[in-house]
């Protein structure tokens, strides 16, 4: 059973952003697929300090201990499947969840423990900018490898007062057709696990232009 950790960016814990990732829970239980939704956008998370110490870390951690990065990190960590949702604030990611995405995923840049897991995304907007925000979230998942599908209409949502997504009834399908290729993806990876060998982790060339 693919067991999937959605992550709710919005401070709004029982939002628009919360009712697009349930569509897609339901959905995917539909498939026999399990997931658990934490809410991170209600926390209080401090920004990446670009210090360094994750990298030198072996558990991949992050320096700052307080809040719940590193605990969701290693939920994230377990998981076959990932799902991000954020609302959009001023054509992005809400800042909490930027926090979050940005010590969560930076230790994992460079082969760590998320590549080649499932990717889903998904942004909630009251009008414009969810595409930005779509792509914006995406960027984390090709930043550590992991394995997105694509369909024909990028997952955004639509809604301003709580639980208005309900209304959109073409985001609704395309929740629930992003959770069905999820779990394509992931019965097709499994039934090749011992057949087709997994792209390689390879040491990391870095080039910086400025020495
Ligand atoms: C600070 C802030 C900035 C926002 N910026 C945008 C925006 O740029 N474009 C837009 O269409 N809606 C914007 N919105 C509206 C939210 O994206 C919208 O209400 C969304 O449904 C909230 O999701 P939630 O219920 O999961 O919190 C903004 C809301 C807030 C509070």
């Amino acid at each position: 059973m693919m067991r999937v950790l959605a992550i709710n960016g919005s401070p709004r814990v029982d939002g628009n952003t919360f009712c697009a990732l349930s569509i897609m829970a339901d959905e995917l239980k539909k498939h026999g697929a399990d997931t658990e939704i934490v809410h991170v956008g209600n926390d209080l998370i401090h920004g990446c300090m670009g210090c360094g110490y994750c990298a030198g870390s072996e558990e991949k951690q992050c320096v700052i201990k307080d809040d719940c990065v590193n605990q969701v990190a290693l939920k994230m960590r377990e998981a076959d499947a990932i799902i991000l949702g954020s609302p959009t604030y001023y054509f992005g990611i809400a800042g909490t969840m930027k926090c979050f995405l940005d010590r969560a995923f930076f230790p994992n840049y460079w082969g760590g423990h998320f590549r080649n897991k499932i990717g889903a995304v998904v942004s909630v907007v009251r009008r414009t900018g969810g595409i930005e925000t779509t792509n914006q979230l995406r960027v984390y998942m090709s930043a550590t490898e992991m394995i997105v599908p694509q369909l024909q209409y990028i997952p955004v949502m639509y809604g301003r007062a709580k639980g208005e997504v309900a209304q959109d009834e073409e985001g609704i399908q395309i929740m629930k057709r992003h959770a069905e290729a999820m779990v394509w993806l992931y019965k097709t990876k499994e039934a090749a696990k011992d057949i087709v060998e997994l792209p390689k982790a390879e040491p990391f060339v870095r080039t910086n232009f400025i020495r």
